[in-house]
């Protein structure tokens, strides 16, 4: 069985900050999201996998190399344009050949990973199995329609009027029906070949398409509260981990990570917290569910439920909270405006003024 990542599109999407150009490297925990598919498909036992990659080649290469950090062996696949996911199975048949695969889109987060669900497909074989979750807004997915019995009876891309609220998740796996599937269908009025249509074409064709509702499921939209939320999660799972230096008037409490030659000077850390490699905390309070990226300062604040990206500095401020700081941002206190009170004032008056 191989793997198919999907890592290209467009470089430039509408972020609420730009962290890097390929979203499928946003940090979560510190590690890119796309991290998190790779060491899934690993535990899953696959080795050969394709990454498909447009604008931001470049970036995606420099950060997964050959794969071998991730005992994985790794063949790029580079698209011209984001023509529509189908569009990448179509360019992958060569690397594909004639396996079953998993599809694996590189911004998805899915919590728990995939072997089970690997391991179901390679028992029972189905022409594709689709992973669903339930969604508040299906509008912004691929929407599936169940029958009764819990059988998948159409599937529609980004549905003005969803028939359900189960979405897609972007994790797939096909037998090679599915490359007949891609050759069938035509663009859609979004002019990308889509795989939900790819799919429906098996359906419609008698082919057997499965589907398992999983929870635990997260996609990079910008959105800064789920960014935060999924961050939240992971740094749940923290095994705490001491390689930079902790000086005797720090405290550290709970589960936290001091990277290589990240420096706690005067500080407390309260876990869940990740600081990253040569980052320094001095006189600062670092608190629960942050995230701090390598190469950061942290100085005479506070911060707390927080990502910070790095090369980033914060001095003097307090106190940060559910916030999403981009890379090599300043966050320095506002200079104090003079302020002038003009008072006229009884004798033996007493007021407080806030200053
Ligand atoms: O994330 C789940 C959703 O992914 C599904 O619910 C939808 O049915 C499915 O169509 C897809 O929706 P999006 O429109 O949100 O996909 P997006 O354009 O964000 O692309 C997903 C990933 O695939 C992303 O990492 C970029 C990459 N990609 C995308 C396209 C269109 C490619 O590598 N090549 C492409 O041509």
């Amino acid at each position: 069985m191989r793997a198919l990542v999907l890592s290209g599109g467009a470089g430039t999407r509408l972020r609420p900050i730009t962290h890097t150009s390929a979203k499928q490297l946003v940090p979560v925990a510190n590690k890119p999201v796309l991290f998190y598919g790779l060491e899934a498909i690993a535990a899953a036992g696959i080795v050969q996998v394709g990454i498909v990659v447009g604008d931001t080649a470049n970036e995606i290469k420099e950060a997964v190399g050959d794969g071998a950090e991730f005992g994985l062996e790794v063949t790029y696949i580079p698209q011209d344009a984001p023509l529509g996911l189908a569009h990448a199975v179509l360019i992958a048949s060569d690397f594909l050949g004639d396996e079953d695969f998993v599809m694996y889109l590189g911004d998805n987060f899915i919590v728990g990973g995939i072997t089970p669900l690997v391991d179901e497909f390679r028992a029972s074989r189905p022409d594709a199995q689709i992973l669903l979750t339930h969604v508040p807004n299906p509008t912004a997915f691929g929407v599936a329609e169940l029958d009764a019995d819990g059988r998948v009876v159409a599937l529609e891309e980004k549905p003005k009027q969803p028939k359900s609220d189960l979405a897609l998740v972007g994790v797939y796996m096909f037998t090679p029906a599915i490359h007949q599937a891609v050759r069938e269908i035509e663009p859609s009025w979004r002019g990308e070949l889509e795989i939900t249509h790819a799919i429906q074409w098996l359906i419609d064709n008698d082919r057997d398409v499965r589907s398992t509702v999983i929870s635990g499921y997260w996609k990079d939209t910008g959105n800064v509260d789920d960014m935060l939320e999924v961050n939240r999660s992971v740094l749940e799972t923290l095994e705490p981990n001491i390689q930079g230096s902790v000086d005797e008037r720090s405290e550290i409490i709970g589960r936290v990570v001091v990277e290589k030659g990240a420096e706690i000077v005067g500080s407390r850390i309260v876990g869940p917290v990740i600081v990253g490699a040569n980052t320094r905390v001095t006189d600062s309070y670092v608190g629960p569910f942050t995230s701090v990226q390598e190469d950061c300062r942290i100085v005479d604040s506070e911060i707390e439920f927080s990502i910070v990206l790095h090369h980033s500095s914060i001095e003097g401020v307090r106190r940060i909270e559910a916030s999403l700081i981009g890379h090599h941002v300043e966050v320095t206190p506002a200079p104090r405006v003079p302020k002038a009170h003009r008072l006229v004032l009884g004798d033996h008056s007493r007021i407080q003024i806030s200053s």
